[in-house]
């Protein structure tokens, strides 16, 4: 069965689109490509239909990687569509259950650092108004990150 995966921030154009981008190549890395769909999405929509920031783009091809997409507003619809839904920080996990009153979803919402094995931050840092160092964290948080969530969801 293949688990839908939803990774969120704020503005889907830094953290989220990463985190996506990453997790799609350790997948790929794995041979999984058949058992996970990955999207992400931002609580805000400002910058809707937007390229990964161009900073993100440029920490990224340092290594080697390409990170594509186009922002998209987080609806809803998503708590119903994906599997699990990451949230980078906890004004991002707070807006996603806004749009759940009921609570029927809350299980699937998860902190994205709680997959973290070596680093200790509980969220994911906005690098947005900072220098590049902030963007390259970003992306070492989340290699740490992805790599523990796939860790978690193939012993599952
Ligand atoms: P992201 O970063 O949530 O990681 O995509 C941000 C992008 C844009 C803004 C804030 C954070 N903004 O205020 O426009």
């Amino acid at each position: 069965m293949t688990k839908k995966l939803l990774f969120v921030c704020l503005g889907n154009i830094c953290r989220s689109p990463a985190a996506e981008n990453i997790m799609n190549h350790l997948i790929e890395q794995e041979g999984l490509g058949d058992h996970f769909i990955c999207d992400s999405a931002g609580t805000g929509g400002w910058h809707v239909g937007a390229l990964p920031d161009r900073r993100m783009r440029a920490a990224a091809k340092e290594r080697g990687l390409d990170f594509v997409g186009s922002a998209r507003q987080f609806e809803a619809m998503d708590l119903r569509e994906f599997d699990l839904i990451l949230a980078m920080d906890k004004d991002n996990y707070r807006n996603i259950l806004a749009l759940d009153p009921q609570r029927k979803f809350t299980d699937k919402v998860k902190m994205m650092c709680d997959y973290c094995e070596t680093h200790t931050d509980k969220e994911v840092p906005d690098p947005y108004y900072g220098g590049a160092d902030g963007f390259n964290y970003v992306i070492d948080l989340l290699f740490d990150a992805c790599g523990g969530l796939l860790k978690s969801l193939k012993s599952h």
